[in-house]
């Protein structure tokens, strides 16, 4: 199982030792453009191998697409992150562009592989992606969900005084701060709605801290969050590569399900060894219908930014 990373900084750096540890793949290429940089990030991760106890190999390359050659998985974590206040929709500028080069670039040596897009704006750089390259559907996975999942498990545990390990809650709809839809009505703490436990005004924080969960470590930080991005692309990486047929919210493109056509936004999808194996379409309150259209409109308003 060879999997390739583009973009060494710290998401990618991050993606690449989650993959390692988990010890499910041969090989994984991290890729960059800033000379040497994948190289050592590469050398330092394979350094940790004899004390972490994994055996897959990380090997660098500075632009040298043809290390990638034959890879199952890619993923794209290159571009620029936000900075402190920015959106990540203003980062299509720049974004688009490298995605645009990088995608095709891994499907000349890899013309059969399975693309997962972290790159922001995401929902628009997946979208970029299936009308730039040939790629057929179920093999374009944008990560997003996953990570927003994450974090409104950590809100909802934290408002809980639960474990983590006990909770459990779905985020669909557009990877942006006024986009994202925490499904409460679904979030259970031990197959116990959460309902039972918290006051809807409470919720209603989990809610808005969990959307704005990228731009509160954004200020923190200076700089975007690594660690959870990267283990939320190890997870679907492990899923595809090892057949888990696990569920993850991903951007994925739609065309009817949800009643929504030709737009790339995250819904539950199972992550198998064809990428995305099928997209489940949960039953929707009126009101979650109504919050992902919205989600929806402004995904396609930044989509209707790219320039083909
Ligand atoms: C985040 O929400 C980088 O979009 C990613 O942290």
């Amino acid at each position: 199982m060879k999997i390739t990373v583009v973009g060494a900084g710290a998401v990618g750096a991050s993606c690449a030792e989650y993959i390692a540890l988990k010890n499910f793949a041969g090989e994984v290429v991290l890729l960059d453009i800033k000379e040497g940089y994948a190289e050592g990030k590469a050398m330092d991760l394979m350094q940790t191998a004899s004390l972490n106890g994994f055996d897959t190999k990380i090997v660098g390359t500075t632009s040298d697409y043809s290390k990638t050659s034959d890879s199952d998985i890619v993923v794209i974590t290159s571009g620029i992150p936000r900075k402190p206040g920015m959106t990540r929709e203003e980062l299509i500028g720049i974004n688009a562009g490298i995605v645009k080069t990088v995608s095709s670039s891994l499907i000349e040596y890899s013309p059969s592989t399975i693309m997962i897009v972290v790159s922001n704006p995401m929902d628009t750089m997946t979208y970029l992606v299936h009308k730039t390259t040939t790629l057929p559907k179920n093999k374009i996975i944008g990560m997003g969900g996953a990570l927003d999942s994450a974090r409104f498990k950590y809100r909802l545990a934290e408002a809980l005084g639960a474990p983590i390990s006990d909770v459990d809650g779905l985020v669909i709809g557009g990877h942006s701060d006024k986009g994202m839809v925490p499904l409460i009505r679904m979030a259970t703490r031990n197959s116990v709605p959460v309902t039972k436990f918290i006051s809807r005004e409470r919720l209603e924080q989990v809610m808005e801290d969990t959307k704005v969960g990228g731009a509160t470590l954004t200020k923190l930080l200076g700089t975007s969050a690594w660690y959870a991005p990267g283990a939320a692309v190890s997870g679907m990486v492990q899923s595809i590569a090892c057949d888990q047929k696990k569920m993850f919210p991903c951007s994925t493109l739609l065309e009817g399900e949800y009643g929504l056509n030709d737009i790339c936004i995250g819904v539950p999808v199972i992550l198998g060894k064809n990428g995305i194996e099928k997209i489940v379409e949960i039953d929707l309150t009126d009101s979650e219908k109504e919050h992902i259209n919205r989600s929806a409109e402004g995904v396609s308003k930044t989509n209707g930014l790219l320039e083909f």
